[in-house]
């Protein structure tokens, strides 16, 4: 069963733009910025059954090889054989398929761990100075396009100060080795929490939007993971749009980076391809924010979203397009998974431009089922 929620998708789509125009100059100039957007995907290399052949490169202008680290002592690369096989085979397949595809290796991710290195690494010049250079080493050995810093998160004033520090060198460094080697510049890209201030284990901090307006050229801002496993008490949409009673949304995100002065096509919205899951009190109880006891169905309450696809076929699964928060969550007895189908996505990819961002990026390209979502950004981009 389909519920909706909702009048046609096109007459969203236009109200989308029209309630954020009022923060850009015009609708019809933000059609003139839709040209050259950025259309990015994180490829986990962990995805043994889902090869970089498999991506489908007319979708997507950059993809990421997801993740390398550096080692905790030297913060230089130290590339195992296997690991070198992979990187290889990566740049090579996808520069293959397009040419006009930009690879990039993403550092760190949502370990711990990794947080801890990149803040003894980017305290002072001389670590700051090997890692830089190492991340060139790995960029050229491999034919990547450039890098990306996925930091999560800086956790004080002080690494976000180094943090600054830290672009400004990289920036001075990229511009210095293009010079020497004849090559392209390094393209140099981060990914960021949703919005640019963070208070999280009550530490306040912000980022240096200065640096990287000079520095970077664009951040992926991870517009998701607002609900999930670390509360099981009630359902959540894990990527609203919006959200009338908090300002964890995407567009309160957005808007606050751009409040902060980030130059709007520096700024790339984050999409997720996963759904979050919690298992019901009530079965008869199931809105946003129904009580809820537990995580439901996937993995530690995380599914891919072709699998939550398949789990709502196999269960029958009664699915809600839901507006106000623009998000879509389904329903079988007692498990509920939100998520976001080609309906979210749509009016998110237009909100984005409307925005006149730079563009959009996916985590991670293999839990789209057959391209259906991919499609319906790329295609909602240019419409
Ligand atoms: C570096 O990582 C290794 C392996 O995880 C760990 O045993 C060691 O304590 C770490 N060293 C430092 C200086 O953090
Ligand atoms: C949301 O953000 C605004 C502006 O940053 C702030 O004034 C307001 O108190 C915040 N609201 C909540 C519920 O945190």
């Amino acid at each position: 069963m389909e519920l909706f929620k909702a009048p046609s998708l096109l007459v969203l789509v236009i109200l989308s733009l029209t309630l954020c125009s009022s923060t850009s100059k015009s609708v019809a100039n933000s059609m003139s910025s839709s040209h050259n957007p950025n259309k990015g995907a994180y490829w986990p290399s962990w995805a043994i059954n889902f090869p970089p052949s498999a991506i489908d490169t007319t979708l997507f202008t950059h993809v990421y090889y997801a993740f390398l680290s550096p080692s905790n002592i030297t913060f230089k690369f130290e590339i195992d054989h296997p690991t070198a096989l992979l990187l290889k085979d990566f740049t090579t397949t996808l520069h293959a398929k397009n040419p006009n595809l930009k690879t990039l290796f993403s550092l760190g991710g949502a370990s711990e761990e990794s947080s801890i290195i990149f803040s003894r690494m980017a305290s002072s010049r001389e670590t700051r100075k090997s890692f830089i250079l190492s991340t060139f080493e790995v960029a050229r050995k491999f034919e990547f396009d450039g890098v990306d810093l996925d930091w999560e998160f800086p956790q004080t004033p002080t690494d976000m100060k180094n943090l600054a520090r830290l672009f400004h060198e990289w920036r001075v460094a990229v511009k210095k080795e293009a010079k020497a080697t004849g090559m392209p510049q390094l393209l140099l890209s981060a990914a960021t929490y949703y919005a640019p201030e963070i208070s999280l284990n009550n530490i306040y901090r912000e980022y240096p939007v200065a640096s990287i307006n000079k520095n970077l050229d664009w951040i992926n801002a991870m517009c998701y993971d607002y609900r999930g496993s670390w509360d099981v008490s009630a359902t959540g949409s894990p990527a609203s749009l919006y959200d009338p009673n908090s300002n964890v949304s995407t567009s309160y995100g957005l808007q606050a980076w751009i409040k902060a002065k980030i130059q709007r096509e520096k700024l790339v919205m984050g999409l997720p391809l996963y759904g979050r899951t919690w298992q019901l009190k009530d079965p008869n109880l199931h809105g946003i924010g129904a009580p809820a006891v537990d995580v439901g169905p996937g993995t530690e309450g995380q599914m891919p979203y072709v699998e939550v696809e398949k789990f709502n076929a196999q269960n029958s699964a009664m699915v809600v397009f839901d507006l106000s928060t623009v998000s879509t969550y389904s329903v079988a007895g007692t498990s509920w998974i939100g998520y976001d189908d080609y309906r979210s996505i749509a009016l998110k990819v237009a909100y984005a431009r409307g925005l006149e961002l730079g563009g959009y990026f996916f985590w991670a390209v293999n839990g789209d089922q057959d391209w259906k979502i991919s499609r319906e950004a790329s295609r909602t981009w240019t419409l």
